[in-house]
């Protein structure tokens, strides 16, 4: 298809405890970065560029020869940083771009596909989302809390987000302090950026307790 993929992958995932490269730790016998390219590749996106840890390019090829077809290209300092170097990669031809973090490895190719569709259908900025569980409070850095965000207008963001190519590049171009996700930068263009319901599977494996919630989701089928 028309659609890229670009999947950071080159964080240290301290939170994650001692261990290397996040997306290279195991998930079930595999690396995340394995799980989460397999479910890329069975979206049906006609590309996918891996941004690596720097020094882990050439080990991250090898161990993705026999899941995809992708790209592998050294990824940057910070996350922005590499969405940037793996969108440099992408041939001209594409115009749909998804952005989809390897921490959510477990992401089904089924809300790959949807928020490719809604970008296709007219939205030039697409991101998964859920309603939030917990209280969110504001605190000082003393530790008072200053105040109780309403939570029914909060939702939690996940990847894949979806751009309209000229826009995530525009984004990117403009940006000047460092983003936790793309749809922020875009959102800083003045740009609608529309919601898609998003899948629990989605969930962004972080620290330790993601892992064994994970494990539990793959030995169940759940994703
Ligand atoms: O740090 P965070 O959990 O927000 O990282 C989200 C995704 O961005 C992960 O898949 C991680 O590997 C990637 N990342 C990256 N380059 C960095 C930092 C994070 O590709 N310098």
């Amino acid at each position: 298809g028309d659609v890229a993929v670009l999947v950071p992958a080159a964080g240290l995932g301290v939170r994650l405890g001692p261990g290397g490269p996040k997306a290279l730790r195991l998930l079930s016998g595999e690396p995340l970065l394995v799980h989460a390219v397999r479910r890329v590749a069975a979206a049906g996106v006609g590309c996918v560029v891996v941004a690596a840890p720097p020094s882990e390019v050439e080990a991250v090829r090898e161990l993705l020869s026999g899941v995809a077809t992708a790209t592998v290209v050294a990824g940057g300092a910070t996350r922005q940083h590499s969405v940037s170097a793996a969108l440099a990669a992408v041939p001209a031809n594409f115009e749909i771009i998804l952005v989809h973090d390897a921490a959510r490895a477990l992401t089904p190719p089924s809300l790959i596909v949807e928020v490719a569709e809604a970008v296709r259908g007219g939205h030039d900025a697409v991101i998964p989302v859920l309603p939030v569980v917990d209280t969110i409070k504001e605190v000082s850095a003393s530790g008072a809390v200053v105040g109780t965000v309403d939570r029914s207008v909060l939702r939690a963001v996940q990847t894949p987000q979806g751009f309209r190519r000229r826009v995530l590049a525009a984004a990117h171009a403009a940006a000047v302090d460092e983003h936790t996700d793309d749809a922020g930068m875009v959102e800083k263009l003045g740009i609608t950026v529309h919601c898609v319901p998003g899948d629990e599977a989605a969930m962004k494996i972080t620290r330790p307790v993601d892992l064994v919630i994970a494990e539990a989701l793959l030995a169940r089928t759940l994703a």
